[in-house]
């Protein structure tokens, strides 16, 4: 599994890619809002210029499911090569979708529930879809089931599982375990990949034996 930062925050996508280990950055329109991309920046196509400047890797920008030309008009200046659209998973998206992948877009199919609805969206074409874990679990979904299901359903496809609305490290650990090809995660869960307590406490007694033993060298 490989990672996302699931942020439209500008000083939390340094910090993530200060890391050095995340792929890319996603974001939705919700993300934008809670960032208040405005006060910053005059147009999407300026936010998320920045946002590559910044990251490298992949950059998933969400189209709205009604008038989505206007916001692919916005970014139409932009790397194509690094970019992601994803499109809401509605009947309205099919359209929308397939006519970004005839332009050869790299398309993210989201919000995506069920294994019909993920093979649905693969045989268009699509390079990833994007679950919603925790959402499934607050809707009653057996999350754990559901998800495996689809990872299984597009094993031997082009289409990527894109774990998304993961909160919990248990998430984490059994999404990894049946085999999802990315999770995207809040800078949170991002940065505490990199803190392990154990390990933590084991550097500690390494860096102390270290100072100890070159203290000895130095005596000589
Ligand atoms: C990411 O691509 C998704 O839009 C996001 O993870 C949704 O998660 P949420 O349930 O935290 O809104």
């Amino acid at each position: 599994m490989k990672f996302y930062l699931d942020s439209a925050r500008i000083d939390e996508i340094k910090k993530a890619a200060s890391l050095g280990y995340v792929q890319g950055v996603t974001t939705n329109p919700t993300l934008l809002k809670r960032a208040e991309i405005w006060k910053d920046f005059k147009s999407l196509g300026e936010f998320y210029l920045e946002v590559m400047r910044i990251c490298d890797g992949k950059i998933f920008m969400q189209v709205p499911s009604e008038n989505s030309q206007k916001m692919l008009n916005e970014i139409k200046n932009l790397d194509d090569s690094r970019l992601v659209i994803k499109v809401p998973s509605v009947p309205k998206g099919l359209k929308i979708a397939k006519g970004l992948i005839d332009k050869d877009y790299s398309i993210c199919a989201t919000a995506v529930y069920t294994t019909s609805q993920a093979l649905m969206w693969s045989s268009i074409g699509v390079d990833y879809v994007a679950v919603y874990v925790n959402r499934m679990e607050k809707k009653g979904f057996d999350a754990f089931k559901n998800v495996k299901a689809i990872v299984k359903a597009l094993s031997n496809t082009q289409t990527s599982v894109l774990a998304a609305s993961v909160k919990t490290v248990e998430q984490l650990s059994w999404l990894i375990d049946i085999g999802a090809d990315y999770a995207t995660l809040d800078y949170d869960m991002i940065e505490g990949i990199t803190k392990c307590d154990f390990s933590i406490q084991d550097t500690k007694i390494f860096d102390n034996d270290f100072e100890k033993m070159y203290k000895r060298l130095k005596e000589k």
